[in-house]
């Protein structure tokens, strides 16, 4: 997979909804069910961190959600890409990006939304192809206003900021026009998944898928 078609893919998924949620999971029994709150609160995209042991086995059970389209994050090296796509994975999410990274999802056709903080980061992915970056550590990297600075000279490039965004500061970067859509943590609680509270997590969902964004400038 070109890093074209990579981006294109994490474009189109970013177009589903405003928030992609971030989820660390530490019980893979109950990620079925975490997935089937999201997707009922309108979220259909997730990302589920390779930061324990219950990743994959949650990515397995997740994928199987009618309705939910399942990545991996946190992919570091090769191994997480080839781990996270057998386990049904359909795009990764890494914190930065690496050559061997890069090179790896690319020949495994594991679209991926490759991570960059500075100006010289994201030209570096966007001189490969990848049009589609995640910012991150989005708040403590400038946040809002470091993003809109940066589309004055990259205007090409699109963005999921994530790290840090919440319920309250996510209109600020949906409302940028070099954001596709966010990611974040606050969708999914940890202190619910742990009380199995779905009712309360499609609740934020629902909050979340409602929030509203700027249409893309043509040709951006
Ligand atoms: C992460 O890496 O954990 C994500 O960027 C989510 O960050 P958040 O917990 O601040 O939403």
């Amino acid at each position: 997979m070109t890093p074209h078609a990579a981006s294109a893919e994490i474009l189109r998924l970013c177009q589903m909804a405003p928030v992609i949620p971030v989820l660390t999971i530490d019980d893979a029994t109950h990620a079925a069910a975490l997935a089937r709150a999201l997707v009922a609160g309108g979220l259909p995209v997730l990302e589920v961190t390779l930061r324990t042991p219950a990743a994959l086995d949650a990515i397995r059970a997740m994928a199987r959600v009618p309705g939910a389209w399942v990545g991996a994050g946190t992919v570091i090296i090769p191994d997480d890409a080839a781990a996270a796509c057998n386990a049904g994975a359909r795009f990764a999410v890494s914190p930065g990006a690496t050559d061997r990274l890069l090179d790896a999802c690319e020949g495994i056709d594991l679209p991926l939304l490759p991570g960059a903080a500075t100006a010289s980061e994201a030209m570096r992915l966007a001189e490969r192809g990848y049009s589609a970056q995640k910012f991150f550590p989005a708040e403590p990297s400038g946040g809002v206003s470091a993003l809109k600075a940066m589309g004055a000279p990259l205007p090409q490039i699109r963005f999921c900021p994530t790290g840090g965004i919440t319920m309250q500061n996510a209109p600020d970067y949906l409302g940028l026009a070099n954001v596709a859509c966010v990611g974040g943590s606050w969708v999914a609680p940890s202190d619910a998944i742990a009380a199995l509270d779905w009712n309360r997590i499609e609740t934020l969902a629902h909050s979340a898928a409602a929030l509203p964004r700027r249409a893309p400038e043509p040709g951006v």
